[in-house]
């Protein structure tokens, strides 16, 4: 679907050209998972997945929304009544982003908007098709109503829209990686401030792709899980006295695995405290690895011992998810793991180019034996971050 069609549905849908077309992509997370709401380290990079949206500027309060992907037709909402967890549809992320924008300020937004949707990142395959809904908006409502917002800011402004309007408990890594990502480039984030280095990541030149194996399997029950993970890391924080367990140092992960035991804390949260500390640990041994400029391939034992975290200490995994791992890594994969919040979606697979298509085929044949749905696999570069396209 081209920009020129999205406007052309535009206008066959509400009368008129649009003001704009704008783009946000999905994500994948190279490293550093479940690590965001702990203030600590992620490393995602954006796919050439995008959520695409034509916009009009409104003068009578009211949000006209319709999207090329679900059926049913325009959902027309009025703006002074949107209200935090009263819609369980898709359109809560798009309305939840001019609550939100409304909420902090921006009132300009009350004026309406006429927004045509549609999107190429698969839903429910932990690639955050959602944020990409809400900073293709933000982005959008951004410019036609010359708010001034960085990228930063509506990518936190998003992270409110899910947190309290669709009333899912999620980090700021995903809305920051598709506001923020840069073709060509991993992100190196610090969640706790923001601060974002652009590190290269071509693979392709240096002989290497990254696979995405969508395994099908939906995330279902997640919510409830990770609230329960993200409750465990606010417990373990609270028992170690530190504002967030970003503030164990790896050096001191004995001493505080030794604190808590001593505390009356249960295995469970030495084992989420364990995992949130390593993680973020492998952020960084990834990121030097990187820009050292030595060989990239050093990185996939370190993305292959993330897994082991994800599923022995934060359980967070699933038996296709560990089996994509493990087909991957013994067809001679340099290294895999689960991406995203888990209990499903996808895992990726670093691989030399030569071996793409092999490795790719021994993960289908495994997930064939074991009786599983067939997985999607896809080759993704580092791609664009939100942008204007029309
Ligand atoms: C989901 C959330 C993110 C992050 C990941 C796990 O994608 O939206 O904020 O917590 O899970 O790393």
């Amino acid at each position: 679907m081209t920009t020129v069609d999205v406007a052309e549905a535009f206008e066959g849908l509400y009368g008129s050209a649009p003001e704009g077309v704008w783009a946000a992509p999905g994500r994948v997370n190279l490293i550093g998972e479940h690590t965001d709401y702990n203030d600590g380290f992620v490393m995602p990079f954006a796919l050439p997945h995008t959520a695409v949206a034509a916009v009009s500027r409104r003068t009578d309060g009211v949000l006209r929304l319709h999207s090329s992907d679900v059926e049913g037709g325009v959902v027309e909402l009025g703006i002074d009544a949107l209200t935090p967890e009263s819609d369980k549809n898709w359109t809560a992320y798009p309305a939840g982003v001019v609550w939100a924008l409304r909420d902090a300020g921006h009132t300009a937004v009350s004026a309406g908007a006429d927004i045509h949707l549609t999107s190429t990142v698969p839903t429910g395959a932990g690639l955050s098709s959602s944020a990409a809904l809400e900073v293709v908006v933000a982005l959008a409502l951004n410019d036609l109503y010359e708010l001034g917002l960085e990228r930063w800011q509506l990518a936190r402004l998003c992270q409110r829209a899910e947190n309290v309007y669709v009333g899912a408990p999620t980090g700021i890594m995903d809305q920051t990686a598709s506001a923020c990502c840069e073709q060509g480039h991993a992100l190196f984030l610090d969640t706790r401030d923001l601060s974002q280095q652009q590190i290269p990541f071509d693979l392709a030149a240096e002989g290497m792709r990254l696979l995405v194996v969508d395994t099908q399997v939906k995330h279902s029950h997640s919510e409830g899980e990770y609230g329960k993970r993200r409750a465990g890391c606010e417990r373990g924080a609270e028992l170690l006295d530190v504002d967030a367990l970003r503030d164990v140092a790896y050096e001191n992960l004995g001493a505080a695995l030794a604190g808590l035991a001593d505390a009356g804390a249960d295995d469970e949260v030495r084992r989420l405290v364990r995992h949130v500390v390593t993680e973020d640990h492998r952020v960084e041994r990834v990121v030097t690895l990187l820009k050292s400029g030595g060989d990239t391939r050093a990185i996939g034992p370190v993305l292959t011992e993330g897994h082991a975290s994800l599923r022995d200490d934060f359980q967070v995994s699933c038996p296709e998810l560990d089996l994509v791992v493990e087909a991957a890594v013994e067809a001679g994969a340099l290294g895999a793991r689960m991406t995203g919040g888990g209990f499903g979606g996808s895992a990726i697979v670093l691989v030399e180019a030569e071996d793409a298509e092999r490795v790719g085929k021994a993960v289908e044949e495994a997930f064939a034996a074991a009786g599983f749905v067939p997985p999607r696999v896809f080759a993704a570069v580092p791609s664009a971050g939100a942008r204007r396209v029309g």
